[in-house]
């Protein structure tokens, strides 16, 4: 599939593991506004990062986007999928933590947990969006909304009732609060409730941390 601005878009694979690792790392920790607001680097090959990016690579539910001309990665939608009998996230007991994953993963855990996703009775399998980037020389042309759009229909059609997106970024808050999806849960970090210890004047007007869920 391609567009108008010679963009190619697939799904993604375990094949794809270095290449996305290589661009989560250039565009997506640098620009995020957790890992921004926490001054913190990490590695996106190894530890629980490294494995939850295997587990969405060979998931079918995420999806790229590649420059037509130069074949570079320049976008990805990474996503896995979860049904109510295998539904916990637990860690596995030898599993090191970097200090980023500690803060920022637990931060999105944290919030994850106040919204209960099964709790309508038809719900047994949803579509979880782990991480979106779009290189920023790429961004603004609609990449991330077509690879989200993608990923819920692929999620549809794997049998999934419902999709769950964690919004650090007002930006991408934009692109799912267009497709129709609606806030379940909001923690506002600048009010003394919602303060987690992030640099919030280092974030770029990003202040919150919402869950964001439709029906599909
Ligand atoms: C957030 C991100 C994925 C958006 O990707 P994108 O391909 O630029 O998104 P789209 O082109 O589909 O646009 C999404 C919305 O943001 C707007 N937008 C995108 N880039 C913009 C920019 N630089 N300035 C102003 N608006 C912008 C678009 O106009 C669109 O809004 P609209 O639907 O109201 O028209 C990308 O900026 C990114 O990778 N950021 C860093 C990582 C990150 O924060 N990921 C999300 C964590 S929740």
């Amino acid at each position: 599939m391609s567009d108008a601005a010679d963009i190619d878009y697939f799904a993604l694979g375990l094949e794809d593991f270095d290449e996305s690792a290589r661009l989560l790392e250039d565009d997506f920790f640098p620009r995020e506004p957790l890992s921004i607001g926490t001054h913190l680097v990490t590695s996106a090959s190894t530890g629980k990062i490294g494995r939850k990016l295997r587990e969405c690579l060979a998931s079918g539910v995420s999806f790229g986007a590649r420059d037509v001309k130069t074949r570079s990665l320049v976008a990805v939608r990474l996503s896995y999928t979860a049904t109510k009998e295998h539904s916990a996230d637990e860690d596995p007991v030898d599993e090191e933590k970097s200090e980023y994953e500690i803060k920022v993963s637990g931060l999105i855990e944290e919030v994850a947990s106040k919204v209960d996703v099964f709790q309508d009775h038809d719900v047994n399998k949803v579509l979880y969006m782990y991480m979106l980037c779009v290189r920023r020389n790429y961004g603004g042309r609609g990449i991330g909304k077509k690879l989200v759009r993608m990923t819920m229909e692929r999620g549809k059609d794997l049998g999934c009732q419902l999709a769950f997106t964690t919004i650090t970024n007002v930006l991408s808050g934009r692109i799912f609060a267009g497709l129709g999806y609606e806030t379940r849960y909001t923690l506002d970090m600048s009010t003394p409730e919602g303060d987690r210890g992030m640099d919030l004047a280092a974030m770029d007007g990003n202040r919150t941390v919402r869950i964001m869920t439709i029906r599909l």
